[in-house]
């Protein structure tokens, strides 16, 4: 008798993100998602937690220097079906995608996710910035597995029913009183990695992310009944995730520092 594939085990790396990405096997992984260091020239501090260091020296060629290798790899590490989402804001997006576009092709590209976060400050020499961008690119264009996020419709012709979601969302962002709030800077929600992997990602399928922080996509792809390998190599986010996995009882194998992070 034929048995089913067994799923990748879950897997918590404490490893540089190229390290990691080169860790994958080749065409194993079927989405990507990447929340890198924005470029912002900040150290990131969150309340009582440790701060991650946003620092280039201003120089944009030093940050997409560090960004295409790790793209590079992790297009290699894609299925033919797979994809990655790049989750970037206005310091560096520009830049990135033209980066991608020579990286996965130019006819890679899939759509550039707006995420309308809401929260934030606010001035009265420019407009508010009040969105990031996300880079979505296939491995193949013509092959890529992709299932709508449905939302309910607001025009008075559909009230009621359900649309599919748009290339922006309005999402909020984590509040200091949610309860998914880990203390990790620049946390992002679960229902925004939700909709990522429940679009993107085939049912039982492998997501991976190379800069985890906190553990929200773990957490998002474990709920949606996905697979996970995701690492970070700041001390701090790797404790805050596997105290976040181990609260929800979450299984994984943690891999320490130096060791690839081969699949099985
Ligand atoms: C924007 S945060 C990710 C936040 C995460 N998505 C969440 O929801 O908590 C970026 C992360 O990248 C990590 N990082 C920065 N440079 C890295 C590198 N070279 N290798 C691995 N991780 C890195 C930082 O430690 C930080 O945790």
């Amino acid at each position: 008798m034929v048995q089913p594939p067994t799923p990748p085990e879950n897997r918590l790396v404490h490893a540089d993100a190229l390290a990691f990405a080169r860790g994958l096997p080749p065409g194993s992984v079927d989405l990507a998602y990447l929340d890198p260091p924005f470029f912002t020239g900040r150290t990131l501090k969150g309340r009582g937690v440790q701060a991650f260091a946003d620092h280039w020296d201003g120089d944009i060629d030093a940050y997409l220097a560090w960004l295409e290798p790790l793209l590079a790899a992790l297009r290699e590490s894609l299925t033919p079906t797979g994809s990655i989402y790049v989750h970037l804001d206005w310091h560096a997006v520009h830049y990135a995608k033209v980066l991608m576009d020579r990286i996965f092709g130019y006819d890679s590209f899939l759509n550039e996710v707006v995420w309308l976060y809401g929260l934030g400050g606010s001035s009265n020499r420019r407009w508010p910035r009040k969105h990031d961008n996300l880079l979505w690119y296939a491995r193949d264009p013509g092959r890529h597995w992709f299932e709508a996020a449905r939302i309910p419709a607001t025009s008075q012709r559909m009230r009621g029913q359900m649309k599919k979601a748009p290339d922006w969302w309005e999402i909020p962002a984590l509040n200091n009183m949610a309860h998914e709030r880990t203390g990790y800077p620049t946390q992002k929600p679960l229902a925004l990695l939700d909709r990522i992997v429940r679009s993107s990602c085939p049912p039982r399928g492998l997501v991976v992310d190379p800069c985890c922080g906190s553990g929200t996509t773990a957490v998002a792809a474990h709920a949606a009944g996905r697979s996970f390998v995701v690492g970070d190599c700041a001390e701090e986010a790797v404790t805050v995730t596997r105290t976040r996995l181990d609260g929800l009882e979450i299984p994984f194998v943690e891999t320490l520092h130096g060791e690839r992070a081969e699949l099985s």
